[in-house]
């Protein structure tokens, strides 16, 4: 990423694209700095604009940070927690070193999806799953079949990851046909509206800043 100033090469302010606003975190108080300014400093208010022009600003830093700030979300941050636990979503996702390694790892998720696609997330896995984790189905020569994430490949032989996540490597040469899956292996689980949302508050804090 690095340092991308809004307003070209000279601008001085802070960076808006990440998501740190250091006089405020919240959207109101994100509204009064933009309204009143930051006193002592180059950022003068705004007090001419409309309240709605403010609040469209507002809206806007916040896609532009892809801060969302969880605490604003509806559901609950440890709620959520403890549905991740009991639907052992661990078992495939890695959260700050602790989890499989059949998904991706959550550890950063609130930074990188918002919380409308966290929801799309839990709740229909297979609606946009990423080639890096498609799952493969290699039928042998033998007829025997075998079901893993796509881990490499070369002119002899395929390798996977299993539901067990053991490397395995199969030859070729007696291989008879391989199948791609372009679904998710996540499992769709059938969460109340409540469950939903504080997961969704749970994911959307997972970030990279705290401890
Ligand atoms: C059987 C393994 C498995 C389990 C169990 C599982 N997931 Fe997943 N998950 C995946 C895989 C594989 C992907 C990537 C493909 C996709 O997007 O569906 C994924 C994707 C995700 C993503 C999107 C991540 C990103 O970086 O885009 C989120 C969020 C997520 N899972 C949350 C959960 C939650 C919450 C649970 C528990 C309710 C859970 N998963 C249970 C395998 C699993």
């Amino acid at each position: 990423m690095g340092w991308t100033p809004l307003g070209g090469e000279e601008a001085d302010g802070p960076d808006l694209t990440m998501g740190s606003f250091r006089h405020s975190t919240t959207d109101a108080g994100l509204f009064r700095v933009i309204r009143d300014g930051i006193e002592g400093t180059s950022m003068r208010g705004l007090r001419r604009a409309k309240d709605q022009e403010i609040w469209q600003l507002v809206t806007y830093l916040r896609t532009l940070s892809g801060a969302v700030d969880p605490a604003s979300l509806p559901g609950s941050m440890e709620a959520g927690r403890a549905v991740f636990e009991r639907l052992d979503c661990g078992r495939c996702h890695m959260v700050r070193g602790q989890g499989g390694r059949l998904g991706p790892d959550l550890s950063r998720v609130g930074e990188r999806r918002d919380p409308d696609e966290l929801a799309e997330d839990v709740t229909t896995p297979d609606a946009a799953v990423s080639p890096r984790w498609w799952t493969v189905r290699i039928t042998r020569a033998d007829g025997t079949v075998v079901e893993g994430l796509r881990m490499g490949e070369d002119t002899f032989n395929l390798r996977i990851m299993d539901g067990e996540e053991r490397l395995r490597s199969f030859a070729r040469a007696r291989i008879r046909s391989v199948e791609r899956i372009e679904k998710s292996t996540m499992p769709a689980e059938v969460l109340t509206d409540v469950e939903r949302d504080d997961l969704v508050a749970y994911l959307a804090s997972l970030r990279g800043s705290d401890s």
